[in-house]
């Protein structure tokens, strides 16, 4: 049986398309049974729906609390007998009461060779902008398990980028998608499957 995955999306949801591009190739342990959007706007569904993906929006300001968005995502989880869950551009920190109960079952995408531009308030462009600050030649991407710390769960695979002179964010942000995001996830994603895979046989 392949594992069932449930993709957290809140943007425009260009790793999930690498993750839906890679079933049947790179990705052959598991398969996306749900892609769960925290923002109704988010591009990451309409790939999900052409892609014939089940898709459920879960709303922190709807819900009210962190409590109550968690068990939303949790009852989620349950429908779709969910065996692990990639965190793509999700950008709402889950907190350990949740993490707790998924341990080595969570997996994120973080644009920077971690430990460096991670943490808390690093996501997205200001990643970039960060690493570009600090004048450093060589950046990355980073897929770790997700625990209670942001960005500070076990390395899974990481991949270096050079930082050429002109980059602006959104250059940089570009080919650290290319180069490494989109690339390594998929094979992390497959990796994590495949182990759980031999676990449950
Ligand atoms: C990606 O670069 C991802 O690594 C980053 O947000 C972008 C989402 O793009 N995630 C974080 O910064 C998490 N801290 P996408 O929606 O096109 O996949």
């Amino acid at each position: 049986m392949k594992m069932q995955i449930a993709v957290l999306v809140s943007g425009g949801g260009t790793n999930l398309q690498a993750l839906i591009d890679a079933q049947g190739n790179t990705l052959t342990s598991g398969e996306i049974a749900v892609v769960i959007s925290g923002n109704p706007n988010a591009y990451a569904l309409q790939r999900a729906q052409n892609a014939h993906i089940a898709t459920e929006i879960v709303e922190k300001k709807r819900c009210g609390s962190q409590e109550a968005f968690e068990a939303a995502i949790e009852a989620v989880l349950c429908r779709y007998k969910i065996d692990v869950i990639v965190l793509a551009g999700f950008m709402t920190i889950l907190s350990e009461n949740f993490t707790k109960k998924h341990p080595g079952r969570i997996l994120n995408i973080h644009p920077s060779l971690i430990p460096s531009f991670c943490g808390e308030g690093f996501y997205g462009l200001r990643v970039h902008e960060a690493a570009l600050r600090r004048g450093v030649k060589v950046t990355g991407a980073t897929v770790h398990f997700v625990n209670e710390i942001p960005d500070g769960g076990q390395i899974i695979a990481q991949k270096a980028v050079d930082v050429l002179p002109g980059d602006t964010p959104e250059s940089l942000q570009k080919r650290v998608m290319e180069q490494a995001e989109w690339i390594l996830l998929p094979q992390a994603t497959e990796a994590v499957c495949a182990a759980l895979q031999e676990e449950t046989l």
